[in-house]
């Protein structure tokens, strides 16, 4: 980025200063003649970043105005006082941010890169976690990996890799710091799972008891045979109980039905006796019919002559009451009595008849019922014999008893069985149960290698910041030969991001530690590497009086280098005016190149 001109007024220590700006800018004075605070106006001028005494000290307002190329000018000024700002760009009122936003598209430059990459004093001042925050921020050091290198830098062993080549991002896309803790926390979750399941299964996996001879299978199939075998004794015992019972009910009916059928006692009916009798019967009953209406007529007849003799005893006329029969009837009388006496031993001998006749009917009368009687018993003990063929041809024979006295012994057999196959199978289970726990172990130490190598604290996202940062150290080293032989410099990443300083010896000492010169040309080096990652162009270097003259000679060889002035758009070079400054000045040989005494 180019600066045309540079307009400073009361700002800092600087009462008015306007200049051009050229490639390179050597800035001289004594002591607080304010060459850092024109530095820091340019800075300040780029960024918008004060501190809290810029303005002039009584000035009612500072500012500094940059003519910056494709940009223009731009303007910012301080109240004194307050602090309170106003940016004009081209003088238009515009915002801090409505300029940020120009310069990142312009220049693709951030404030926070002209913030560090102008002032050695940011630079070194920053925390080694800011710088490589920033770097990264910046994309100026992409963390990232693929499964190869992740698998060698985590050493994982071939498993691992392949489980984790399953989880993560296939090639070509990189793993980044994201993916690794996503990955972290999801075998991590894993991990806590299988543990939890290795730990319950190895609770289910102990078994104290004795260690069965045999197999739950082989003691199934020697239970399911014996049982067999009981069931099959129970049922035939059952069977012959059934068979029993069926056999003496059939005794039974046949004992009854045959002692029903003996205790029946007739003889075969005779048809034709009975049909005899019956005629006999009909026979007798009419004759005693005709006999009664016999003696009734004969009665009537008597009684008729008796009253004829009665009449006869009297002298009345038997034609007229007012006549008088003198008639002898003695004769007549004689006739009527002998009629009524031979009616009467008639009738004596039709009653004798009729009781020998109703002897004769109630005999055959009950010689007839006991020939039905029999008839009714002989059907009865027909229907008997019948039924006693019956049940003889229904063939129930007797069971055979079942020998049942095996019967205990195959129960404590089952009994003894149950009590192998609870064993076998409490062991069965805890050796499927140590199976699981096994697997879950397997499982949970493969997920502890992958999560012990992820974790955050294992120092992954180091190695991969390290490997990063590997070419950025090369870089910085490169150019840091040319200002400082001797030392090297290495990017140390285990604590966020600090610089090491390296001697031939192979010592190291901390960048505290280096001496002010040192330090200053390991900025340079830095504010190279910075401006080569970002394109800012722009170099500052403040305080040369603290260099050594061999340190001073090297520095601005440096700055006049041709391949150091193509890299730079423009450098500033501040220091008091010394002897040294002056003949190194004096030897200035670039064109392009001014010199500004305050
Ligand atoms: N806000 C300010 N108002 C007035 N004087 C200041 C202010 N800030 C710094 N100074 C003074 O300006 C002088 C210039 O300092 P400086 O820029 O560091 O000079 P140099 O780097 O040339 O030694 C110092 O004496 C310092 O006290
Ligand atoms: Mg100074």
């Amino acid at each position: 980025m180019k600066i045309d001109s540079i307009r400073i007024t009361n700002f800092k220590g600087i009462e008015k200063l306007e200049t051009g700006v050229a490639k390179l800018n050597v800035i001289t004075g004594p002591n607080g003649s304010g060459k850092s605070s024109a530095l820091e106006a340019i800075r300040v001028g780029l960024t918008g970043r004060t501190a809290a005494d810029t303005v002039k000290t009584n000035a009612p307002s500072g500012g500094v105005t940059l003519k910056l190329e494709k940009l223009g000018l731009l303007a910012r000024t301080w109240e004194f006082g307050s602090g309170k700002s106003k940016i004009t760009l081209n003088d238009k009122t515009t915002t801090a941010k409505s300029v940020t936003e120009m310069m990142k598209s312009l220049f693709n430059i951030s404030p926070e890169t002209a913030n560090i990459a102008t002032s050695s004093g940011v630079m070194l001042g920053l925390s080694s976690g800011d710088f490589s925050k920033y770097l990264l921020q910046e994309g100026f050091m992409k963390i990232q990996t693929d499964i190869d290198q992740l698998s060698s830098l985590c050493a994982l062993t071939p498993e691992a890799e392949e489980e984790l080549r399953n989880y993560l991002p296939c090639a070509p896309d990189p793993i980044t710091p994201a993916d690794i803790d996503e990955a972290h926390s999801y075998y991590f979750e894993l991990r806590a799972a299988q543990r939890k399941e290795h730990a319950e299964a190895s609770a289910k996996a102990k078994y104290t008891g004795v260690v069965p001879k045999r197999q739950v299978q082989e003691i199934t199939k020697e239970q399911a045979l014996t049982l067999e075998e009981s069931g099959k004794i129970k049922s035939q015992t059952e069977n012959y109980k059934t068979m029993q019972k069926n056999y003496e009910a059939h005794k039974k009916s046949l004992d009854e039905a045959r002692e029903q059928m003996n205790k029946i006692d007739c003889k075969r009916p005779n048809e034709k006796h009975i049909e005899t009798l019956t005629e006999q019967l009909a026979q007798s009953r009419k004759a005693a019919t005709d006999n009664s209406s016999t003696i009734k007529v004969l009665e009537g007849n008597v009684s008729s002559l008796r009253k004829v003799l009665a009449g006869l005893g009297t002298s009345k006329c038997p034609i007229s009451d007012k006549l008088t029969c003198t008639t002898d009837k003695t004769s007549v009388q004689g006739e009527v009595s002998e009629s009524i006496e031979s009616s009467e031993k008639k009738l004596a001998e039709l009653r004798l008849e009729k009781e020998t006749n109703a002897k004769k009917e109630e005999e055959l009368s009950d010689l007839l019922e006991a020939e039905r009687q029999n008839s009714l018993l002989y059907q009865k003990k027909l229907q008997l014999i019948q039924q006693v063929e019956a049940l003889e041809k229904t063939d129930i024979k007797q069971p055979q008893e079942v020998d049942a006295s095996q019967l205990p012994a195959i129960q404590s057999r089952l009994e003894i069985l149950s009590e192998e196959l609870t064993l076998a199978t409490s062991y069965a289970k805890s050796l499927a149960a140590k199976k699981k726990a096994d697997a879950a172990e397997k499982l949970s130490l493969l997920y502890d290698e992958i999560t012990k190598a992820l974790a955050p604290k294992s120092g992954i996202r180091q190695v991969m910041m390290e490997s990063s940062a590997a070419p950025l150290a090369a870089h910085l080293n490169e150019q840091l030969n040319n200002l400082l032989p001797g030392r090297s410099v290495s990017i140390d990443t285990s604590d966020g991001f600090t610089v090491k300083v390296g001697d031939d010896a192979g010592g190291v000492i901390s960048f505290d530690s280096a001496s002010t010169s040192e330090r200053t040309k390991i900025a340079i080096a830095l504010f190279d590497m910075l401006n080569a990652l970002s394109g800012f162009r722009i170099m500052m270097i403040d305080n040369t009086d603290s260099f050594d003259a061999e340190s001073l000679g090297l520095v601005l060889d440096y700055v006049q280098d041709e391949e150091t002035l193509d890299r730079y758009d423009s450098i500033f070079i501040a220091g008091v005016s010394n002897a040294e400054l002056e003949s190194a000045i004096s030897g200035i040989s670039n064109a392009d190149c001014q010199i500004i005494r305050l």
